[in-house]
């Protein structure tokens, strides 16, 4: 089977784990410290602050920009649910924006259109490693006078033409979860220009203080161990070859796979410079998806559908009167279904994949 991730882990991360072990400093230590100012560096000099995962680095962010009970936060209504477990965790309403079914990201119109005095923040999701459309985001925010948070979670090594790289300007947050294009496991980062952001974040990552038993804050245990810390920096070294190979096979794929009953992925969408975390098909409706993915499955392709079900109308969401109705997410989760991309597919594989989509017609009884 050609599997959808697949993580390298060569003899230099044998040894970043054997130094740490080898230090009997698991947590905090210097390999946290090193792994945060190599982001730095990378992100022209923004706050990096490392922490245990994707979903904590968001709910330290979303706290630290002051979201509590009663405050709105607009987000997508297409993504996983780490995306929103923080804003309910932190007492506050998620109100879903629909997408735009081209790119799979957050809708500018649907957001201008769910404003209200009570938005706190707009937490729009880099879906697939594709950046949303951050100029258009940020003046509305400006003008409103909101934050926003970028879930980043897929997006290591994308870019914004005219911005630059994800994470160099603004707030996001990444993801080093196991599948990620770069991961140690589990992981995250919160990456800020906002000084203040950065100082409330290092606060609540560490049960509220800074000093040892001074606690200023009621805070969290979000802190990333050394172990992981260790393991990032090797993997950080790979985040331009990873993306390159990524984008490369997208491009590959674009190219070779003919087929009238799948829609490939644009390759560029406006100024987005996608790292291609996923890289995702759409068919017409859910059973020829099943079908293609069965097919896939016979020819030794994995597959995967992320998402089979919008956030917008997760039983759970709905259960706790968040639930919408969001026609273009419905539409996507009904039909997408994603290949393998990752950098290390040889062009066996590639030809191997590309030949098998191309050869699949609906089987539909
Ligand atoms: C879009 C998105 N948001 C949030 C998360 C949560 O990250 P983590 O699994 O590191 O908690 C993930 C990753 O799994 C994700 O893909």
């Amino acid at each position: 089977m050609i599997s959808i991730s697949k993580l390298t882990l060569d003899e230099s991360t044998e040894e970043a784990v054997l130094r740490v072990l080898r230090t009997g400093q698991l947590a905090m230590g210097q390999e946290t410290v090193d792994v945060e100012n190599a982001f730095s560096k990378r992100f022209d000099g923004a706050q990096c602050i490392a922490v245990s995962n994707g979903t904590v680095g968001i709910t330290l962010a979303l706290a630290a920009m002051g979201v509590g009970p009663g405050d709105e936060v607009i987000t997508t209504s297409f993504s996983f649910i780490g995306t929103i477990e923080p804003i309910i965790q932190l007492g506050a309403i998620p109100i879903f924006a629909d997408i735009d079914v081209e790119t799979s990201n957050i809708s500018v119109e649907e957001i201008k259109s769910l404003i209200t005095d009570k938005t706190k923040v707009i937490l729009p999701v880099h879906l697939y490693g594709r950046p949303v459309d951050l100029v258009e985001i940020r003046k509305i925010a400006v003008e409103n006078g909101i934050y926003v948070l970028e879930d980043a979670c897929q997006a290591i090594g994308a870019q914004v033409e005219g911005i630059g790289e994800i994470g160099s300007t603004g707030t996001s947050v990444f993801s080093f979860y196991g599948s990620k294009n770069i991961a140690c496991g589990e992981g995250g980062l919160v990456v800020t220009d906002d000084p203040s952001i950065a100082e409330r974040v290092k606060l609540l990552r560490s049960h509220g203080s800074i000093e040892t038993y001074k606690h200023q804050a009621v805070g969290y245990n979000g802190r990333m161990t050394d172990l992981q810390a260790a393991i990032l920096r090797v993997q950080f070294e790979k985040i331009d070859t990873v993306t390159m190979g990524r984008r490369g096979n997208a491009q590959y794929f674009n190219d070779s796979i003919l087929n009238e009953n799948i829609v490939l992925p644009p390759f560029e969408v406006g100024a987005s410079i996608s790292c291609f975390h996923q890289y995702t098909l759409r068919l017409e409706n859910r059973k020829y998806r099943d079908d293609l993915q069965n097919w896939a499955h016979l020819h030794e392709v994995e597959t995967r559908a992320y998402y089979p079900y919008t956030l917008s109308g997760h039983p759970v969401v709905k259960e706790l009167g968040f639930g919408v109705s969001c026609k273009n997410a419905e539409i996507l989760a009904n039909s997408v279904l994603s290949i393998p991309v990752r950098e290390s597919l040889s062009l066996t594989e590639k030809e191997h994949i590309a030949e098998v989509l191309s050869a699949w017609q609906p089987h539909l009884s």
